[in-house]
């Protein structure tokens, strides 16, 4: 019969306290001023480098490696620190309505049986975000589900991306979805785009909270819900092209952060505001930026926000996007069941495990990393800490972001001796390279890799009372002047308890912000300015281990050339003294005699 137990691992000890620490959006690309990692000072990563190939190499972080349909889809942090914590390797969201879609299966379902139910006297609505990144949702897909449905009135309610995709391009999308859209009036179907706005309406942002309740804010996802829903927004519009052209010349504001606006008709009447008796259907596949109007759609108690009108709708996601909360009940497809994952394996062996980041990225290491699950597995042998976010800006005003107190708290923690893994995940590089602010995400990859070891802090006056380890008197001119110190952070305080440290990442980001050709150079656009890539990248994340645990003669095998982050689990539970399970993706390291 099954069991969680582990074999131990015939070569390395338990109990050593293990860090590990992902940082988001940090891949490895060639050195050029568009590399923000590179531009950067980044004195803690560029000394694990130098382990290579021993104690640092890189590891695949997109496409087939994570569980994508193909290798030019590139990695995020949702499939990321899946193949992390899972150690194997999921078809994901994006692969499975692939599936579902090519095989019809999707129409087949008992969450299509559900919306289809509407149909005859009803409209279907169809919101999620315009793009075509693949992280959240692909315009192919929702133009498949827009098509041969069956519904006879279909209004489509875009959040527009510059995110996942070149700033600007939703007008290319929003004209593609419009001519597939008039040509289902060829068929005898109403179709068309009835209201919109930047993809931050969706959620700012919803988090698997474990103990501790943020307040998200529902203030933005109010403004979508008036939109959408109710039909009310700032800006009316008579057709989706002109309000995303107007609204981005006229307002200077990117795809992320469009208003919401609505489509009227030649009284000034909104075309599609959503009904008793419609269909709503949620295009995203990705939940985290789902959940929260998903709960505004589906709940009959609901207390966020004033939704002023609660329509009768037949609801369903494009997946589960909460299979704890079963939200929301209907879905079109049935998200990958991550099961047995790194996590849940070593609570079960006795690894007392702390995990840890600031809200934007808190649910990454936990919920995403746990296999899409909120919650512990076992309170007593887990803590999770979310640091609040800053909110209510875009993370390019304050680059930092948390970093230091995430890793003042992952050092406190492993000073404390209580968790054997200490896991955390620095958001700087993926959170600020998303702004498309260069200089921004510069100071943010300093910050970064100034969390993981620790920093020297040069022209701090002395009488300041925060943590150091050492301290240096500078003496200028006979007079005690300054003090440089040097904050303890995660890789130091490693030291101090003679732990291990595993340092990666879950995709590449900031080390390429520029839309470069097939040779590699950056492109411009037809201003002669660069274009910003604000996406994530098709590129490999480094790893590097170390530390005083480390047992000597562990080292990167060179027989796992194609590895990816699906051999980081393996990898970890070995350093934790265990095997992994035979089904695991292999581990990376091995033990050589010394
Ligand atoms: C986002 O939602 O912020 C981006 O589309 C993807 O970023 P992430 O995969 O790093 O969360
Ligand atoms: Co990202």
């Amino acid at each position: 019969g099954f069991s969680w137990k582990l074999e131990d691992h015939p070569k390395l000890p338990k109990g050593k306290i293990v860090a590990v620490v992902v940082l988001d959006g940090w891949g490895e690309a060639n050195p050029d001023r568009y590399n923000c990692i590179h531009v950067a000072e980044t004195p803690t990563m560029d000394s694990l480098k130098k382990g290579t190939p021993e104690k640092w190499r890189l590891v695949r972080a997109h496409g087939t490696a994570v569980g994508l349909p193909t290798e030019d889809d590139m990695g995020n942090s949702e499939v990321g620190h899946n193949a992390l914590g899972a150690g194997r390797i999921y078809a994901q969201g994006a692969k499975l309505v692939d599936f579902a879609l090519a095989s019809g299966k999707i129409y087949e379902g008992e969450g299509f049986k559900y919306i289809k139910e509407c149909f005859d006297t009803g409209t279907l609505h169809l919101i999620g975000l315009l793009s075509d990144g693949g992280v959240h949702s692909r315009l192919d897909q929702l133009q498949a589900c827009a098509s041969e449905n069956g519904a006879k009135r279909i209004r489509v309610h875009i959040l527009t991306d510059g995110r996942d995709v070149l700033d600007g391009s939703s007008v290319g999308f929003v004209e593609t979805l419009e001519k597939c859209l008039s040509d289902l009036w060829g068929k005898g179907v109403d179709a068309q785009i009835a209201s919109g706005g930047g993809r931050i309406l969706i959620s700012w942002y919803e988090l698997y909270n474990v103990g501790c309740f943020l307040q998200n804010d529902w203030d933005v996802v109010k403004r979508g819900w008036d939109a959408h829903v109710l039909g009310v927004a700032p800006y009316k519009f008579r057709s989706a092209l002109e309000a995303v052209k107007k609204l981005r010349e006229e307002l200077k504001t990117n795809d992320q952060y469009l208003p919401p606006f609505v489509i009227v008709d030649e009284s000034g009447k909104p075309v599609g505001p959503i009904v008793d008796g419609d269909a709503v259907v949620t295009f995203n596949f990705r939940a985290d930026r789902m959940v929260m109007i998903a709960k505004a759609l589906e709940y009959e108690d609901f207390d966020k926000f004033d939704r002023v009108h609660f329509p009768k709708i037949h609801f369903a996601g494009m997946l589960q996007y909460d299979g704890e909360l079963k939200l929301p009940s209907h879905y079109l497809v049935s998200p990958p069941e991550i099961e047995r994952t790194s996590g849940e394996y070593l609570v079960h062996n006795g690894v007392r495990t702390f995990a840890c980041s600031e809200t934007v990225k808190f649910g990454h290491v936990t919920f995403f990393w746990n296999g899409n699950r909120s919650g512990y597995f076992n309170p007593e042998m887990e803590e999770y800490v979310e640091i609040p976010s800053d909110s209510g800006i875009t993370f390019n005003v304050q680059p930092k972001m948390k970093a230091l107190e995430i890793a003042e708290k992952a050092r406190d923690v492993i000073l404390d001796r209580k968790f054997h893994q200490v896991r955390v995940n620095l958001p700087n590089s993926d959170m600020v390279g998303h702004t498309g602010d260069i200089e921004a995400t510069v100071v943010a990859c300093k910050a970064a890799d100034e969390a993981v070891k620790g920093r020297p802090t040069l022209f701090r006056p002395t009488h300041l009372g925060f943590a150091v380890d050492y301290a240096v008197m500078v003496i200028e001119g006979g007079h005690r002047v300054v003090t440089i110190v040097k904050e303890e952070m995660i890789l130091d305080s490693i030291e101090q308890v003679g732990g291990i440290y595993v340092v990666t990442a879950d995709h590449g980001n900031a080390e390429d912000m520029v839309k470069r050709d097939k040779a590699g150079q950056p492109l411009l656009d037809k201003n002669g300015n660069i274009q910003i890539l604000t996406s994530h990248t098709l590129q490999p994340v480094p790893i590097a281990i170390g530390g005083p645990g480390l047992v000597p003669g562990v080292r990167f095998r060179s027989d796992v050339p194609d590895g990816g982050l699906a051999n980081v689990a393996a990898t970890v539970m070995n350093l934790h003294g265990f095997e992994a399970p035979s089904d695991y993706e292999p581990s990376l390291i091995e033990v050589v005699n010394k």
